[in-house]
This record gives structure tokens, C-alpha cells and sequence, in this order.
């Protein structure tokens, strides 16, 4: 079948639905990366056309949907918990429940599910997604519950109707799937092998995006710098799409995550020199420091090989800063393992690290590996890496006050009503005091104090 006919389909389904379904509401909880968020915009897209509203509570709703995430074991016990909550919901207002997302690819979670959890309504999987209006027919209509999950790598499907949490800053995925197997990684397992999307499509989503208002794109993908476009007015790779992005008038700032250091190609960091809209933080997950824990991570790099990306990297651009990802306790992973991590974080001095325990995945290589660091030693490391990241970001926090820093401003802050909040080009938060018209603007900012998790600005 054709993946246009695919959509068509769905589209009838919206149809039917919308017939019996109006002032019903849904409540939707994303868990996971950005790709994620994507997905449950396109899910939400899909509900407001049937007809529903959004909720922010789970007790108000009539649908319940969990996008759920795999990458680690408390993303997963974070879903068996909220189901307990979910299943008083339905007992109370007769809510359906429908679970989604990289969790519901793996085998050993649809089975507990079906045996501990049977009151789930509808499960369907990463390559499904397209075609909840049919499954919520399945389960209005035809009252059968609907199990929809394939283990297949997944087709691309234009045209997901699609609801943004944002009105100045959009998620845009760029391609999907991984064939990189890190050997701690459960992704390729339930996202499928890469593909992308066709450069014309990214490019009229994105210039549609420019005329809505939309100031910043992240473009997204598992492997992002591993795009391969199909020629169209000759882009073929992700530079390519880069410098075509930053010629789209109207969108002011491009970010784009997750980048592998093995495909971070010279002409990747020619485009990130020339295109001056593309943010000044480059994610660059480093996992490990150590050459040793990098080979048995399947990393492609090695310590060295990172450190000299990283300088000629800044040597092309200078005002570049690095953001990573950084797993402790890999297995294996010696103290003196874990030194070279500590190492490459002093030599980087990252202005952002996203720092994680490993965490056993059920399938992949690492599960089966010997020398799986004690718990306690585990968390003794990420403590030690957590107190150097902290004075590091002290210290690089300093170095802003009394700068002055071009910056989004992305709405009212959430915790001072007073304040509006927006990010410098290297993803700082900004707390200022400034009236509501500013909201989509950007602006110049001079940073007076900093706050560990945020910094304090004045309008210039
Ligand atoms: N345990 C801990 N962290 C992991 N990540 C991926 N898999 C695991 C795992 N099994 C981290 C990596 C990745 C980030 C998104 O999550 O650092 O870059
Ligand atoms: Fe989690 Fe990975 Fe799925 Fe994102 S792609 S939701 S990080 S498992």
C-alpha cells in the first residue's frame, strides 16, 4: 500500500470518529527525548481532529494516553506506577487507556502488560503511530482492544496531522531509526534501521513553520548527522540540509540533536561556520573517556580521537561551547576508566552534561557482559562526576555576567508569573522581568547574576 493511501485511511477514520466523539478530553504524558515530544504533537494532532480537548489532569480525561520511553529501567518503572493511576481513571470515568512508544516495541513489556495490566486498551508501537484514528475506531466502534505493534523498520509517513506545544520554537524529525548498536543502547532495537526524510518535505515544513511565526527549529533524529537526503535540488547530506535551513527567511535559530561524534564530517562543521543561525551549544555525547569502555561501547572513537573533534571543531568555530551525555558505570568500567571521563570533562569543560547510571537493557550485548559495576560503586562515581559538572557549570555561569546575550523569549516563566524566560545561543535559561509583547521576540539581554540552573537578565 502506498503511504499516501496509508494517511488517507486514517483521514476516514478522523471522519467516522468525529461523529462520535465531541467534548471529550484527553490527557497525554510524554516520557523520553524530544523525539518523543514530537511524536506525542503528531498523537495530539491526530485527537484534536477526532475531536477532543486537551486536559492537564489524568482524573479529568476520557482517553489516557502514556507515550512511553525504554533508555533506561526508571522510565519504564515510571509507567508501571502512573498505570495504577490511570486504571482508577478508567474505573471512575471509564477512561480509555492506551500505552505508546519505544517501551511497547519490546516483547517482555507487552507480555507483563497483557498478563498484570490487562485493563490497557490500546498499545500500539513507534511504527503505528500513524494509525491511532483506526485503532481508537477498533476500540469504540468494534469494541475489540487493539494490540498494534510491528517489528518492522518502519516506513515515513507525511502528512500526521500535528498539534505544537510551542508557538515560537518547533521539533522537526529529520530522519529516524539507528544502525549504530552501542552496545548499552536499546533504541536501534525499537526505532528500526535509519531512514530519512525527503529534503523537500523537511524544507516546506520548515518554511511553513516560518510563516506561522516559528523562530527556532531543532531538527531531530536518533542519528541526526547521519541524514541522508534524496538529491533534491542536489541535498544529499545533513550539511546540505543545514545551509538550506539557514536560508529559509524567518527562522532565526537552528539546533539540531542527536549528533554522533563518528559523523561529525568536515563539511558538518563548515556549515556550522558559515550558517550563523545555527546555535553556538553543539551536542556531542562523549559516553565514556576512556578508550577501553569506548571500544567495548562500540563508540567508533577514542578518547583521543573525541578531545581532537572537539578543538577542531572550536578552532573552526571559536565561539562554540559543547554540551554531552555521559554514562557511568558502564560495565567493566574501572576507576581508572573512570578517571579518563573525568579527564575529558576537565579538558572539554562542557557548558552542559546529561549524566546517567548505566542502566541494563534486556536484549542488548552489554546485558550479557561480565563485570557489571556494583550498584553502590555506581552511584559513588556519578556523584564525583556530578560535583565536578557542577563547579564547571558555576564557573562557565560567571563568565556571562555582565555580557550581553541575544536571546528568545519563550513565554512567562513558570514559576514567577513576573518574569518572562527565554535562552541564550548556548541553551542558558534567562529569567527577566519585561511585558508579555516580547513573547517570540528576540532580544538583547545584559546577564547581571548567575543561578546555577538559570541566569538573571536586564533588557538593553
Ligand atoms: N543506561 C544509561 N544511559 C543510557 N543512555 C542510553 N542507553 C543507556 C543505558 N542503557 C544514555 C546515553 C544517551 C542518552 C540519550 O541516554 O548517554 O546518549
Ligand atoms: Fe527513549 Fe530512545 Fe525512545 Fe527517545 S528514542 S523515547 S530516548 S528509548
Amino acid at each position: 500500500m502506498l503511504k499516501n493511501d496509508e494517511i488517507d485511511i486514517q483521514n476516514k477514520y478522523i471522519s467516522k470518529l468525529r461523529q462520535i466523539i465531541s467534548g471529550k478530553k484527553y490527557y497525554i504524558l510524554t516520557m523520553g527525548c524530544n523525539l518523543n515530544e514530537n511524536d506525542s504533537e503528531k498523537i495530539a494532532g491526530m485527537l484534536e481532529k477526532i475531536g477532543y480537548n486537551k486536559v492537564d489532569e489524568m482524573n479529568k480525561a476520557d482517553l489516557i494516553i502514556f507515550n512511553t520511553c525504554c533508555i533506561r529501567e526508571n522510565a519504564e518503572d515510571k509507567v508501571f506506577g502512573k498505570l495504577g493511576e490511570a486504571k482508577k481513571v478508567k474505573e471512575k470515568n471509564n477512561a480509555i487507556i492506551a500505552l505508546c512508544g519505544c517501551m511497547m516495541q519490546q516483547k517482555h513489556i507487552i507480555e507483563k502488560l497483557n498478563k498484570s495490566y490487562p485493563f490497557v486498551d490500546i498499545i500500539f508501537g513507534t511504527h503505528t503511530l500513524h494509525k491511532l484514528p483506526e485503532d481508537l475506531y477498533k476500540l469504540i466502534v468494534a469494541k475489540n482492544k487493539v494490540r498494534d505493534v510491528i517489528d518492522i523498520d518502519g516506513e515515513i509517513y507525511e502528512g500526521i496531522p500535528i498539534k505544537r506545544t510551542s508557538k515560537n520554537k518547533a521539533l522537526v524529525t529529520i530522519m529516524y531509526g539507528c544502525n549504530n548498536f552501542c552496545t548499552y543502547c536499546i533504541v536501534p532495537y525499537v526505532r528500526g534501521r535509519e531512514r530519512s526524510r525527503k529534503a523537500e518535505n523537511i524544507l516546506s515544513e520548515i518554511q511553513e513553520l516560518a510563516k506561522k511565526g516559528y523562530k527556532e527549529i531543532t531538527l531531530l533524529g536518533q542519528n541526526v548527522n547521519s541524514y541522508k537526503g534524496n538529491g533534491y535540488k542536489e541535498i544529499y547530506t545533513f550539511a546540505d540540509l543545514l545551509r538550506a535551513v539557514n536560508d529559509i527567511d524567518g527562522i532565526e535559530i537552528i539546533n539540531f540533536i542527536s549528533p554522533h561524534p563518528k559523523d561529525f564530517t568536515d563539511d558538518v562543521i563548515d556549515a556550522i561556520r558559515d550558517c550563523k543561525k545555527i546555535s553556538r551549544i553543539l551536542h556531542l555525547p562523549l559516553q565514556s573517556g576512556s578508550s577501553n569502555v569506548l571500544k567495548l561501547m562500540n563508540r567508533k572513537y577514542t578518547k583521543e580521537g573525541y578531545i581532537n573533534l572537539a578543538k577542531k571543531i572550536k578552532h573552526e568555530v571559536p565561539d562554540v561551547v559543547f554540551s554531552t551525555d555521559i554514562i557511568v558505570g558502564f560495565p567493566g568500567e574501572t576507576e581508572e576508566d573512570f578517571k579518563d571521563t573525568l579527564d575529558v570533562v576537565k579538558t572539554i569543560n562542557f557548558e552542559q552534561v546529561f549524566m546517567f547510571i548505566y542502566s541494563k537493557r534486556v536484549g542488548t550485548p552489554a546485558e550479557k557482559m561480565e563485570n557489571q559495576i556494583d550498584e553502590k560503586v555506581k552511584h559513588e562515581r556519578f556523584e564525583r562526576l556530578k560535583q565536578l559538572v557542577e563547579k564547571q557549570l558555576e564557573e562557565n555561569n560567571k563568565k556571562y555576567i555582565g555580557t550581553e546575550q541575544e536571546i528568545l523569549i519563550e513565554g512567562v516563566s513558570k514559576n514567577n508569573k513576573n518574569t518572562l524566560t527565554g535562552r541564550t545561543k548556548t541553551n542558558k535559561i534567562v529569567i527577566l522581568e519585561a511585558d508579555d509583547s516580547y513573547i517570540g521576540k528576540i532580544i538583547n539581554v545584559k546577564i547581571v547574576s548567575e543561578h546555577m540552573w538559570y541566569l538573571k537578565g536586564e533588557m538593553v
